[in-house]
């Protein structure tokens, strides 16, 4: 695949007609006040939900059901249209797109305000989740994709391992081993989640490949510091859980090796408990509101949150910067109110990160 593109469908609200949510500032209205009321905005058993439908094979004319904040169905048409693509996306350099596969997407609060603000699609303005098509592009004539560079097993294993040594020389790694060292007791913790740690088999660009390595490096630390701590016995293993769909067969390789185990969106978000640690950094997809609404998880490594952050959705278009990985006011009293905070040394293979543990 070239690049990876996603279109979302076409969505369908699915209530009485004449309770349409048609009205921008009675829609924008409802859902500041459910939220405020402290409506859960997502569930496990409404990602298991869609998570069921999509492992099915979709037809033409087939929905998918997701339950909006109104608490009313949305169909989400289960094929997508390729002709809504520009001329010049669909015949790139003699290549044309074709659905690879649908998949969820999560949008968070500030973006359902902002979608309704500014687009107005009263179909999906209570729907968090959506359906969205991953496209991928081959050549119009002979159908196979445009070979891509890409390293070899081999390669990637090299790409791991000097990571590895980079990370466990550094000054951050072993200030994050003496903060963990320091708080590992005060929770039983079983499992560790990696998020949008990114691909070590594709980038070609060597400070990238050791960025996204020494994400991983930083998983398997903890993990080790983990079995140390709690002397864990082969039966009862440190499971190690890591999701992002830039994952290639590569990758699932060398990181299984290490036995990690990667898994497919949502499965990383069930996976999240108040047993876990979790990490994430400068993600793609909203992981800090889907954690807050899900799970209370013992220790939380991920982008330092601060309050001159928070995004409600009520901001000035043109003034906003969006982060597709906002923080939410609910992240924020989340971690003001149930966690402790400890700090993450600066380093460039990282944005400004912080720890976070359960208080
Ligand atoms: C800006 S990159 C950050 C990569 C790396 N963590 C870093 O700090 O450079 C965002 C990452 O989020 C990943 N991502 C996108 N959708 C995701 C999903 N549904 N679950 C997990 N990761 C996802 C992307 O594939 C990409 O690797």
């Amino acid at each position: 695949m070239n690049h990876r593109v996603y279109q979302e469908s076409i969505a369908h609200w699915g209530g009485y007609q004449d309770e349409f949510p048609r009205n921008r500032d009675e829609v924008l209205a409802n859902l500041t006040k459910w939220y405020s009321e402290g409506r859960p905005l997502l569930t496990k058993d409404a990602l298991r939900n869609v998570q069921e439908q999509l492992n099915k094979p979709l037809q033409e004319g087939d929905k998918v059901w997701t339950i909006g904040y109104d608490g009313v169905k949305v169909g989400w048409e289960g094929s997508v249209k390729l002709s809504q693509l520009s001329d010049e996306e669909e015949y790139m350099d003699g290549l044309e797109y074709y659905v690879v596969s649908a998949h969820m997407f999560y949008h968070p609060f500030c973006s359902l305000k902002r979608n309704v603000k500014y687009y107005g699609d009263t179909d999906s303005a209570y729907s968090s989740l959506s359906v969205m098509h991953l496209l991928g592009q081959r050549d119009i004539v002979t159908k196979l994709p445009p070979v891509c560079p890409s390293y070899t097993t081999e390669e990637s294993r090299d790409v791991l391992q000097r990571s590895i040594r980079a990370w466990e020389v550094s000054e951050t790694c072993s200030h994050l081993k003496n903060t963990l060292s320091s708080v590992l007791s005060r929770h039983p913790i079983d499992k560790i989640v990696g998020f949008s740690c990114s691909s070590i088999s594709r980038s070609g660009c060597e400070d990238r490949d050791l960025r996204y390595g020494i994400q991983h490096a930083l998983l398997l630390t903890v993990r080790s510091l983990l079995e140390r701590t709690t002397g864990c016995t082969t039966e009862h293993e440190v499971s190690c859980y890591i999701q992002d769909p830039a994952y290639n067969d590569v990758d699932k390789t060398v990181f299984q090796e290490q036995g990690m185990q990667v898994v497919d969106d949502p499965q990383g978000f069930l996976e999240v408990d108040e047993s876990s640690i979790i990490f994430s950094c400068a993600s793609n997809v909203a992981v800090k509101e889907m954690i807050t609404e899900l799970a209370r998880p013992a220790i939380i490594i991920w982008d330092k949150v601060e309050e001159s952050q928070i995004a409600t959705g009520d901001e000035d278009q043109d003034a906003f910067d969006s982060s597709t990985d906002p923080i939410s006011p609910r992240v924020f009293d989340m971690i003001s109110n149930c966690y402790d905070s400890y700090t993450f040394l600066p380093d460039l293979n990282f944005t400004e990160m912080a720890v976070y543990v359960r208080k």
